[in-house]
């Protein structure tokens, strides 16, 4: 793992979306994995702002996210589809036919994750972005998921829904399930960027790098993976710093 630590968010953001403009230059119709959440919002305003100083064009690029909630209406506010058309899809020169999310009828659930692993196991992803959850999740792979997992629906942990409360009126809104990548469909990508940023991250940024590799704490897997780059600002690293 290449650990990288930054002052703050703004730092953090910057270094990553160099990281994607120098991926989709060297190749314009690169494969990219993407997430949700607050971690990644720096980077897309920086990538938002690199396509217009000419720094990058999407128009061969093709993404992947790695989840979607389960039972919320892809029109939802708070749907990941929603979030990557409001935040970044809209803004730059993609085709959108090019962008992928899970889809999420829950009447087809199970359908609908055999179709998005089909769609998957077709591609090869370049460069996967990932943040993590205060449990250690990466994707919706709560902890105590099995390595070996594709995409599927996951009951959500607890701490999860909780953490999540703050996009919605209350935690009853928060939905119970969603589908997402498994860990074995992240491990595929060539190369993983993960970021972190806040000392709410630090316990499991701190067990993912120096942590047993477990299924409790999902990330640490990342510790087999031959090309991961870890950036994170000096609060989500003070638990990794105080013991390295
Ligand atoms: C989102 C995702 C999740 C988030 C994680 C951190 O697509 O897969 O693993 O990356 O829950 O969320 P934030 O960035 O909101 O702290």
């Amino acid at each position: 793992m290449n650990v990288i630590i930054c002052k703050n968010y703004e730092e953090m953001s910057q270094k990553a979306a160099d990281i994607v403009v120098q991926q989709v230059t060297q190749k314009i119709n690169s494969v990219l994995g993407l997430a949700t959440g607050s971690t990644p919002l720096g980077l897309y305003q920086k990538l938002v702002k690199a396509y217009h100083d000419k720094d990058i064009s999407f128009k061969d690029v093709t993404t992947y996210n790695l989840d979607e909630y389960m039972g919320l209406d892809v029109s939802h506010p708070q749907s990941y589809h929603q979030f990557m058309y409001k935040h970044l899809f809209s803004q730059i020169d993609i085709d959108l036919s090019n962008t992928h999310l899970p889809k999420n009828d829950h009447h087809h659930m199970q359908e609908c994750a055999k179709a998005y692993h089909k769609l998957l196991s077709k591609t090869a992803i370049d460069l996967q972005i990932l943040g993590i959850g205060s449990n250690g999740h990466i994707g919706f792979n709560e902890p105590g998921t099995p390595f070996g997992n594709e995409v599927f629906i996951v009951e959500l942990d607890e701490q999860t829904r909780n953490d999540n409360k703050r996009f919605f009126n209350h935690i009853d809104e928060v939905p119970t399930h969603a589908i997402t990548m498994g860990i074995k469909n992240i491990m595929r990508s060539k190369h993983i960027l993960l970021l972190a940023s806040g000392i709410e991250k630090s316990e499991s940024i701190y067990h993912m790098i120096k942590g047993p590799v477990t299924e409790n704490l999902p990330a640490s897997i990342l510790q087999l993976h031959p090309n991961v780059t870890v950036i994170i600002d000096e609060k989500a690293a003070s638990k990794y710093l105080e013991n390295a």
